[in-house]
């Protein structure tokens, strides 16, 4: 590799906890093998622009414990274009940037795709809460993600099962259940609305109902986002049901994607970020970092964005019967 090899990094779409730690990683490594580092702002939006700066080693000092991402993040509608991947490589070009490491969701891995396909040097490495990318067990910032469903409903419980009340929670994750599955694991749920698994208002009252009857202090019932109900629609059913308990309902929204990341989320970005950079030092590139098992391994870009990620109705069966 010549001496002056440069790398670029940046964060794209959704922002995930652990993004920064995956910066540091990737800036760390980079340094370590004498290589320069470019952090890139904006996501895509900025490698259009030529946001472009040079990244020592304090510059990514105390980060690790912070959410969001430090790069900032966009999703960007120009660079979807071919026009746009065209004048984003002229600008990498122009800054002398050889080679890029691309932290982002399933449409990141999209654009990282398609810049590898014009020749770009290109590794990706998962990062979204909704855990909907294929190719890695988990994403960076699903585990912290989990964690803040869980630490959020294990706080309505206290006051459902106080009221006897129903409480309905909807969660992030975009077409995808995953999120909400797990949820509905960890934190007891009576039932889970997700995109995968079609269900009717009624069938969630008829359970419901059922746990009233079985003498539940409460229910928890987690709907999300994609999933074939909305939730105003969902709590509005539940009371016209009349099912026992009263129905509340709380959005989480943006607070899933915020926070100080997980052990999880720190180790596993440190460890895809180390990665991605010595994949690119031994000439790899075209790939993803994904987790296999216990291990960071990589999968080619075109299988990633050519397969879609599907929820294990295992968990679903699961949730289910420990609703009991
Ligand atoms: O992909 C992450 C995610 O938080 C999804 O779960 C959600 O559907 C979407 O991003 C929200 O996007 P925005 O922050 O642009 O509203």
């Amino acid at each position: 590799m010549a001496e002056k090899f440069k790398i670029g990094v940046l964060t794209s779409g959704g922002d995930a906890p652990g993004m920064n730690a995956a910066i540091r990683a990737v800036v760390r490594t980079a340094l370590t093998n004498n290589l320069e580092v470019i952090g890139i702002q904006n996501g895509y939006e900025g490698l259009l622009n030529g946001e472009y700066r040079l990244m020592g080693a304090r510059d990514v000092g105390g980060i690790l414990q912070r959410g969001g991402t430090i790069l900032r993040t966009s999703r960007s509608k120009r660079f979807m274009e071919p026009d746009g991947q065209r004048d984003a490589i002229r600008k990498m070009n122009e800054a002398g940037i050889d080679a890029l490491v691309i932290i982002g969701g399933e449409g990141s891995m999209n654009g990282a795709y398609a810049l590898s396909k014009q020749g770009v040097k290109v590794i990706g490495a998962p990062g979204s809460i909704d855990n909907d990318i294929w190719g890695t067990n988990i994403a960076i910032g699903t585990d912290t993600a989990m964690n803040t469903i869980m630490d959020a409903v294990d706080k309505l419980r206290d006051t459902a099962s106080s009221h006897q009340r129903a409480f309905l929670v909807e969660t992030m994750g975009r077409n995808s259940g995953y999120l909400a599955v797990m949820a509905a694991i960890v934190c007891g749920a009576e039932v889970a609305l997700i995109p995968e698994v079609p269900i009717t208002a009624e069938e969630v009252a008829l359970a419901v109902g059922e746990a009233y009857k079985r003498g539940k202090t409460h229910a928890i019932i987690i709907n999300a986002e994609g999933s074939n109900i909305r939730t105003t629609d969902l709590a509005q059913k539940i009371d016209d049901l009349d099912v026992g308990f009263k129905t509340r309902m709380t959005i989480l929204g943006h607070i899933q994607r915020g926070g100080s990341p997980t052990a999880y989320d720190r180790l596993l970005a440190s460890r895809m970020g180390v990665k991605a950079v010595e994949a690119l030092v031994e000439g790899n590139h075209g790939v993803m970092t994904g987790l296999k098992g216990k291990g960071v391994d990589f999968i080619q870009l075109v299988d990633v964005i050519s397969n879609k990620r599907k929820v294990n109705l295992e968990y679903y069966h699961m949730a289910k019967v420990l609703a009991r």
